[in-house]
């Protein structure tokens, strides 16, 4: 009898050891699991069910993405005291996001951000008109752009830090667009406070990508507050002028002695109001600024003063277009009370430059088969005592 109850507690212990050592191999798995929350978030008016993936760091720093338009709902980031509160303006209301997003707050954007003249391009002999969503224009896409479009997320389960992967494979044709493209995009939320968005899409036949992020940003946690005392700083000695319809003219002009000179960090409202051409065209900061240095580096800074919140931007795109919120008109509720009133957010949106299809002097946006577009952009946060 002796005996059994021996060999018996000699077995549990095995187990006990043997249980705890597998989940000992397994850990970096379950840390990501811990860091990673999925709840229902709404229902399309086409029936897709939209979820939302919230990840967390180990400082407590949370990022919230849906399944639609791969959309970031909110964005979390401390202040001098070390007050986490949600920096990104979105809706309050899911359907908001889902009929229309007229802001594109947060989304994803493809198949090419930004403005494309005329909407339309020619690539290897062949003219593609494409929607026109702007004036004569296109617009980030077109009329149903990657940030309507219903997103597969999985969590990147070896990741060393939480990590989302989203898909979305856009037809041959979409919006006028030659070739299949498949899109790949990675955010990670890591533990020095920084999001980190990898873009990759391979595609069928020669197109054009240019894929960014259109997420507003204000630093002081409160909606409601105009963003015209964050100070700004870009690494950019030119910036590209644009006509009535916010194409690029062109010219690569120097910001030296303009309203555009972001060289020395200044508040945003310093110049604004400015009596410019350029800011007249704009209503306001609206234009893509020629990063200085190539590859992954360091292109702008902003800092809020009062929360002592600090936000840089690393990517290794050629542009960003600056753009300070002037179409933003106080027609919904924003999510710390109040409506989302002009100039209550800011864009730093990392990318090639606008009509580069058109313009043959600007840095290529076209991916032929066999290609591989990958391009990388972080957002990281600190503070400033
Ligand atoms: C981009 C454009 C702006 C505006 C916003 C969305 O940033 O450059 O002109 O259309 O998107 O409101």
């Amino acid at each position: 009898m002796k005996k059994i109850s021996y060999n018996l507690i000699i077995i549990a212990l095995l187990c006990i050891f043997g249980c705890n050592k597998k989940e000992n191999n397994n850990q970096p798995q379950k840390e990501n699991m811990e860091n990673l929350q999925v709840s229902d978030y709404g229902v399309t008016a086409k029936g897709d069910s939209i979820k939302k993936y919230t990840l967390t760091n180990k400082n407590g720093m949370k990022v919230e993405v849906i399944n639609f338009g791969g959309i970031i709902t909110s964005l979390t980031a401390p202040d001098k005291n070390g007050k986490y509160e949600d920096v990104v303006l979105g809706f309050t209301k899911p359907e908001d996001y889902f009929n229309g997003n007229p802001y594109y707050f947060g989304a994803l954007i493809g198949r090419y951000g930004n403005r494309i003249a005329n909407a339309k391009f020619t690539l290897e002999g062949k003219t593609y008109d494409i929607d026109k969503n702007d004036g004569p224009n296109t617009l980030h896409g077109g009329k149903e752009g990657f940030h309507t479009k219903f997103w597969n997320i999985e969590p990147v389960k070896d990741a060393k830090f939480p990590t989302l992967k989203l898909t979305y494979t856009s037809a041959d044709g979409e919006e006028g667009y030659p070739g299949k493209l498949s899109t790949t995009v990675l955010y990670t939320l890591t533990d020095d406070n920084a999001l980190e968005i990898a873009y990759e899409a391979t595609t069928d036949k020669a197109t054009v990508v240019n894929l960014t992020q259109h997420s507003y940003f204000n630093l002081s946690g409160n909606f409601t507050k105009t963003i015209t005392d964050h100070e700004l700083q870009i690494n950019a000695d030119k910036f590209l002028p644009v006509n009535e319809t916010l194409i690029p003219i062109g010219e690569q002009k120097s910001v030296k002695g303009s309203p555009f000179d972001f060289t020395i960090s200044k508040p945003i409202g310093k110049d604004i109001n400015a009596d410019d051409d350029q800011l007249k065209k704009g209503k306001g900061y609206d234009h893509n600024w020629i990063l200085s240095g190539s590859g992954m580096r360091s292109i702008a800074k902003v800092y809020h003063p009062k929360s002592g919140r600090v936000m840089e931007v690393l990517t290794d795109e050629p542009g960003v277009q600056f753009y300070s919120g002037n179409f933003l008109d106080g027609k919904f509720d924003t999510k710390t009370g109040g409506k989302n009133e002009f100039r209550t957010g800011f864009c730093l949106e990392t990318q090639h430059f606008p009509d580069s299809p058109n313009q043959a002097s600007f840095p290529s946006t076209e991916l032929k088969q066999g290609q591989k577009y990958q391009t990388k952009t972080i957002y990281k946060f600190s503070v400033k005592k």
